[in-house]
């Protein structure tokens, strides 16, 4: 069953349908977990693993094999800010980012409901992803990218798949709401993540997070938002575990914003459960320039349901801890994921975090997918013929 989130208003699932006809919030997908978690145990680690707690037709699913992706405690940088910290890396999804948890569900559900064509609109992971799945699946894929904003991993993906790229002038808000316009006019199937059918996948982020801690739920879950989707399905997923009696506590959820695209901490210093729109998003973390995030009730209600938090980062401290996790945990992140490490810092500063909490990081695109950025913050190489005397001499002196 599908179900409005604010007015409690009740869909059948096979309804192509983003948000609620009789309110206009946003819509999720309402299940009960009735299985043993034992069941999981000895199957292959992908997400589908899972597959009982997710509410799509299993004959029907269009995989790469996304998901059991790598936990690794960063005790180096832990025991710097005196955390016990684990990195959840999401880049190592098959695409790079954690975007194919939605979209191997999202693509799954658009084979059920025998649609031709899908679309999105992006600042470059979604497209990234959706290109791929529908290039899997025999679809027609359509993409609205931001002009100019995109970093070039992502773009090279889009087009290389065979995704269909519009390059919008305008910015991410601007191009989902003509996405968006199209999808309700039914030229497509929009697989942004106001289709609930995206959590449902990304949910699986909260179940692995407690069974990678050995079902036990830590105190705190940080992670970059921008269109808020991702820490409103991770809130579900390990909702859901609770819920079913998997594990005994439920963490905070922090989310991170871009001082220049912040909507949702402005909200959450208000107290508000809605966001006003921030009108020209700026920030080197392109992945999360956008002003006026679909899930801002999911994630308001996420973080004050959990007790948890929102705060911002400078782009230089974005820089800074994506550098610190890659030189010391060897941990290969774009700028929007170094968000939730520079989120950590910030807040273990100001004391919002205590000495000793148990925290999951989730960093959600890979490195390669922002090259350019990644090549700016380095000092150039240095230019040297194949003389071993001279590089004898180089290297010795440094
Ligand atoms: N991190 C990365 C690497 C992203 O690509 C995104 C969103 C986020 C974090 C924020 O997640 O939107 O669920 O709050 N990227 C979208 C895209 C908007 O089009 O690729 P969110």
């Amino acid at each position: 069953m599908i179900r409005c989130v604010s007015c409690g208003a009740e869909y059948d699932d096979d309804e192509v349908i983003y948000t609620c006809e009789k309110c206009g919030s946003v819509l999720e997908l309402v299940s009960d977990i009735d299985v043993s978690k034992d069941i999981f145990d000895g199957r292959r680690d992908t997400l589908w693993k899972f597959k009982e707690c997710i509410p799509v037709d299993e004959s029907k699913i269009v995989s790469l094999d996304e998901g059991g992706t790598p936990f690794c405690k960063c005790d180096k940088l832990g025991d710097e800010l005196g955390v016990n910290l684990y990195v959840k890396v999401e880049g190592s999804n098959p695409t790079g980012s954690f975007k194919d948890r939605g979209m191997t569900v999202g693509m799954t559900k658009a084979m059920e409901l025998e649609v031709s064509t899908v679309g999105c609109a992006s600042t470059g992971n979604t497209s990234a992803s959706l290109a791929a799945y529908a290039a899997r699946a025999g679809l027609r894929c359509i993409v609205f990218l931001p002009s100019g904003k995109v970093a070039l991993g992502k773009l090279a993906q889009a087009m290389f798949h065979g995704a269909e790229v519009m390059s919008i002038n305008g910015n991410f808000d601007e191009a989902l709401e003509a996405m968006t316009a199209l999808a309700l006019e039914k030229h497509l199937y929009l697989l942004n993540s106001i289709n609930p059918y995206r959590l449902e996948g990304q949910k699986t982020i909260g179940y692995e997070i407690l069974r990678d801690l050995g079902w036990q739920s830590p105190d705190r879950i940080i992670l970059p938002v921008g269109n808020a989707g991702n820490i409103s399905a991770i809130w579900k997923g390990v909702s859901e575990f609770y819920n079913a009696g998997f594990v005994k506590d439920l963490p905070m959820m922090t989310g991170i914003q871009a001082e220049g695209a912040c909507p949702v901490t402005n909200a959450f210093r208000k107290g508000d459960r809605r966001v006003v729109p921030v009108e020209n998003p700026e920030t080197i973390a392109t992945a999360i320039r956008i002003g006026a995030p679909v899930s801002d009730i999911k994630a308001l209600n996420a973080i004050y349901d959990s007790n948890g938090y929102s705060e911002t980062v400078s782009d230089e401290e974005i820089l800074d801890a994506q550098k610190l996790l890659a030189r010391t945990e060897g941990i290969g992140v774009e700028p929007a994921s170094a968000a939730s490490i520079a989120g950590l810092k910030k807040l273990v500063d100001q004391g919002v975090i205590d000495k000793g909490e148990t925290i999951t990081c989730v960093v959600t695109g890979h490195l390669l997918k922002d090259p350019n950025t990644a090549i700016d913050a380095c000092t150039k190489p240095t230019e040297v013929d194949a003389d071993i005397d001279t590089l004898r001499k180089l290297l010795m002196n440094k």
